[in-house]
């Protein structure tokens, strides 16, 4: 195929040089030791405490499994508040700790929880709420942690999105109780699949530690019904070699978002958050949305033009969790109670955005949403 009808993929994952890796996985294969809490898994996460500015991490082997194992250190039953404009793991991980999750709508300029809408869905069941950093983009997280402190909740922020996310020169990774984050091939940063929890002190780092390794706290004890969700030493080495150039790639996709935003300020129908200036972004998505009696052509028609053009877009985060059938049926899903997530969902292309993207492939994109 042609250079200029090449598919143009809305990400592309960050590898690192297969030399590098091939380095590593002859240590590996010299030492025998491949995962278990091996060296490189210590290697990485020391190195992502470094990067990301927090205390304590722990890795995963992927990231719906922090989630799922933080709702149990933290022994969290009965109804989580939550939002239905994620991932669908977000709430899949309630679901699999027998917790009610509980809808509440979106603030309409960030994709996030709106803590206006938390106070009222807090029931006598409520224990803790479950946001989500959304494209990356900051939770109003004192809003959300004072209503946690005043009602005794526990806050687990999935920050899936959010790895190096920073405000005021702070790790957003160091809010509420633990963040989690996905160390997916279509992340920002990538092992592959894999994921960790970051968490403020050292007794939740072993407790956690434990957790994922079946609940195992010595070779004859386990202290608790713990699951295995451990990181391997390859996947640990490809990280730590990501590692090294996720900032360039970081650079790359701000390069990208520059170019839209440039391109697209002036279109009519199209709109599109701008940076934050107090934060440090990492470009993980670029979403735009839709108004199609000004832009004359709905969503759905936008994105399937774009197809046609080998420009592929992602409805993301459509359609709203809430609408899936092991959670339609709950009263927080109810379309009413859900207004700014509908719009959002209905209205929503993410663009192609990754390190990989050239001026060429870039203007392409822009041409297909402009012409
Ligand atoms: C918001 C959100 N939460 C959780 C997950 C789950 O992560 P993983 O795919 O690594 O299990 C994802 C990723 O896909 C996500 O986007």
């Amino acid at each position: 195929m042609d250079n200029e009808n090449k598919i143009i993929t809305v990400t592309s994952p960050l590898l690192p040089s297969l030399e590098d890796l091939n380095k590593y996985l002859v240590d590996i294969w010299d030492n025998k030791w491949i995962t278990n809490n091996g060296s490189y898994h210590k290697a990485l996460e020391e190195a992502l405490c470094d990067y990301l500015k927090v205390p304590y991490i722990s890795l995963f082997t992927n990231g719906t499994l922090p989630l799922i194992t933080s709702l149990q250190a933290l022994r969290i039953t009965g109804e989580v508040i939550t939002t239905p404009y994620s991932f669908v793991a977000t709430t899949h991980s309630l679901w699999w700790n027998g917790i009610k999750p509980v809808f509440v709508d979106i603030d309409p300029d960030s994709g996030n929880i709106d803590p206006n809408r938390i106070e009222a869905a807090i029931t006598p069941q409520t224990t803790a709420i479950m946001p989500v950093h959304v494209y990356g983009r900051p939770c109003r997280t004192k809003e959300i942690q004072d209503i946690a402190d005043k009602y005794g909740l526990k806050v687990i922020y999935d920050a899936a999105h959010a790895f190096g996310v920073e405000v005021n020169g702070r790790s957003i990774l160091t809010e509420g109780d633990v963040s989690t984050l996905s160390f997916h091939a279509t992340k920002v940063y990538n092992t592959i699949e894999g994921g960790a929890l970051v968490m403020h002190d050292e007794k939740m780092k072993q407790r956690i530690d434990y957790l994922k390794n079946f609940g195992f706290a010595n070779e004859t004890e386990v202290v608790a019904p713990g699951i295995n969700s451990k990181m391997d030493e390859i996947r640990s080495a490809y990280g730590l070699l990501n590692l090294k150039q996720v900032d360039d790639a970081i650079k790359d996709r701000q390069r990208v978002a520059i170019r839209y935003q440039e391109a697209l300020r002036s279109i009519s129908g199209i709109s599109f958050w701008e940076d934050i200036p107090n934060v440090k972004h990492n470009y993980s998505y670029f979403p735009i949305f839709v108004n199609a009696s000004e832009y004359g052509m709905t969503r759905d028609e936008l994105y399937f033009k774009m197809k046609s053009h080998n420009v592929w877009g992602r409805r993301y985060f459509y359609p709203l969790i809430s609408t899936f059938s092991t959670y339609r049926g709950l009263d927080s899903a109810n379309r009413d109670n859900l207004p700014n997530a509908y719009h959002l969902a209905d209205t929503v292309i993410c663009l192609p955005m990754h390190h990989e993207l050239t001026d060429n492939d870039i203007q392409r994109v822009i041409d297909v949403i402009i012409k």
